[in-house]
């Protein structure tokens, strides 16, 4: 008989066929003569049956009591069996152990729950569990389809340095080091100042890769490592900025629904609530979700009133969001809480032609982009009121010297995407070592 090595993912494949299985003991239950243990090998779990009677005594020995995430090769028959999760079970029929957790020091993460500053300080063992492991795959999906849309729509990737001595999101939340002798660098908030270089270059640019921020606050969006993708686009103003952001989210939402529905199961999404994320999206400018908030409030829908010309708090942005069953895309926020590279609007210069894209369900900003300052002398002056040190951004101020031209540009935070499309309650889930304010173990 022939022997293969497929994936459990794959077993649909293999029905009636003997394989090979390389994984762990995820769980057992024993019930006398019949063993019911479930392997894991990192696509999937499958249940095995084995009865004492079918097997011989030394393997029957060997699984009775075998400790859990001891890693094992399987011998079985692939069954189709309708009331198993996978559609499958595994005849047992022989079992190597490849090294067994010793019963005096048993995994940590059992079936019961957890408290989650356990499951963080055992994040290298949490990430087996078949949830994280699903959240895992559908973030490398994310990410796959996130570059797959530029790449596929005329974008060269173009990687920005880590190290640099720019600011580019404001100077409190920098992780700064010594550079030395040329004094400080910091770890990149946004390679964006660099993709403007490059899209003056190669005219469509994006960077994906991690940025960094020294987030004091504790919340559920906030991390200090995240990993961001970045399109930057010589030539195209706020609306067309807002069609590629719209257009964007669209594709990455419909391949996740394309190869992950089991694992939004596992997960426990409602993918309803993710097959109505279909461009375009609604427009708001930041006047307009204003008054819906000074409504609500008079309404007695919100508790908070809201103060007009302040950026919107988190329950402001939940209730925005509410009103909507796709991500909604508000617009020109008052240029004096936002960037100092953000072009001002031509019609209300104390606007700037930005946008933030506002994920459904209370997952509130996903994405932050704008157009950029085009002249030299605005972008100059903005940098002193903002209190930056020209010299290191003279090259920066170089763009607008040769050649400057509109162009705009978005970053999306991947686990702020990660987290609205599984449906989870905090980013720490969405990245597989997450970095917080309080945690750098494990
Ligand atoms: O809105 P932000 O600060 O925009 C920028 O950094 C621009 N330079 C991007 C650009 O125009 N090229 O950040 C962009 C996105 C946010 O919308 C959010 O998704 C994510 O980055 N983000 C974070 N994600 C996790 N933890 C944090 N501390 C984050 N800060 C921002
Ligand atoms: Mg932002």
């Amino acid at each position: 008989e022939k022997v293969t090595y497929p994936t459990i993912a794959t077993l649909s494949e293999h029905e009636g066929e003997t394989i090979i299985l390389r994984g762990w003991l995820y769980n057992l239950r024993e019930s006398g003569k019949l063993l019911f243990p479930i392997f894991r090998d990192g696509t999937g779990t499958i249940q095995g049956i084995v009865p004492k009677a079918a097997v011989a005594p030394e393997v029957f020995d060997r699984i009775k009591g075998l400790t859990l995430e001891s890693s094992v090769i399987v011998t079985g028959k692939v069954r189709a069996d309708s009331r198993a999760p996978s559609g499958f079970e595994l005849d047992v029929q022989d079992l190597e152990i490849v090294q067994q957790v010793s019963a005096e020091t048993p995994f940590p993460i059992s079936l019961k729950e957890h408290g989650v500053d356990f499951l963080m300080e055992h994040r290298h063992l949490w990430v087996r569990t078949p949830r994280q492991s699903a959240i895992l795959r559908v973030r490398a999906t994310i990410m796959r389809a996130a570059a797959e849309y530029f790449d596929t729509n005329g974008f060269t990737r173009t990687d920005p340095p880590i190290l640099t001595p720019n600011a580019c999101e404001g100077t409190s939340e920098l992780f700064e080091m010594d550079y030395f002798d040329d004094g400080k660098a910091y770890l990149t908030q946004s390679g964006q100042l660099y993709i403007e270089a490059t899209a003056l270059a190669l005219g469509k640019v994006y960077s994906f890769g991690p940025t960094f921020r020294a987030e004091k606050s504790k919340t559920r969006r906030h991390l200090t490592e995240f990993w961001m993708i970045e399109p930057e686009v010589a030539y195209i103003e706020l609306d067309g900025l807002m069609e590629l952001a719209e257009n964007f989210i669209s594709h990455i939402v419909a391949r996740v629904l394309e190869g992950h529905r089991a694992d939004l199961k596992v997960i426990g999404r409602d993918v309803t609530k993710l097959e109505t994320i279909k461009a375009p999206f609604p427009k708001i400018s930041y006047d307009e979700a204003a008054a819906m908030l000074a409504e609500a409030f008079k309404e007695g829908k919100i508790e908070n009133e809201f103060v007009y010309g302040n950026d919107f708090g988190s329950p402001d942005e939940t209730y925005i969001s509410s009103q909507f069953d796709r991500p909604v895309m508000v617009h020109r926020y008052p240029a004096a809480f936002k960037a100092f590279y953000m072009q001002p609007d031509p019609l209300d210069p104390t606007k700037a032609l930005c946008v933030d894209v506002l994920a459904p369900e209370g997952y509130g900003e996903i994405i932050g982009g704008s157009q950029r300052i085009d002249s030299y002398d605005l972008l100059k002056s903005r940098i002193e009121e903002h209190h930056l040190p020209l010299d290191a951004f003279q090259w920066y101020l170089d763009l607008r010297r040769y050649g400057s031209v509109p162009h705009a540009g978005f970053g999306m935070g991947i686990e702020r995407a990660v987290a609205w499309i599984c449906g989870l309650d905090h980013v720490r889930e969405t990245i597989p070592f997450a970095r917080t304010l309080n945690r750098i173990y494990p």
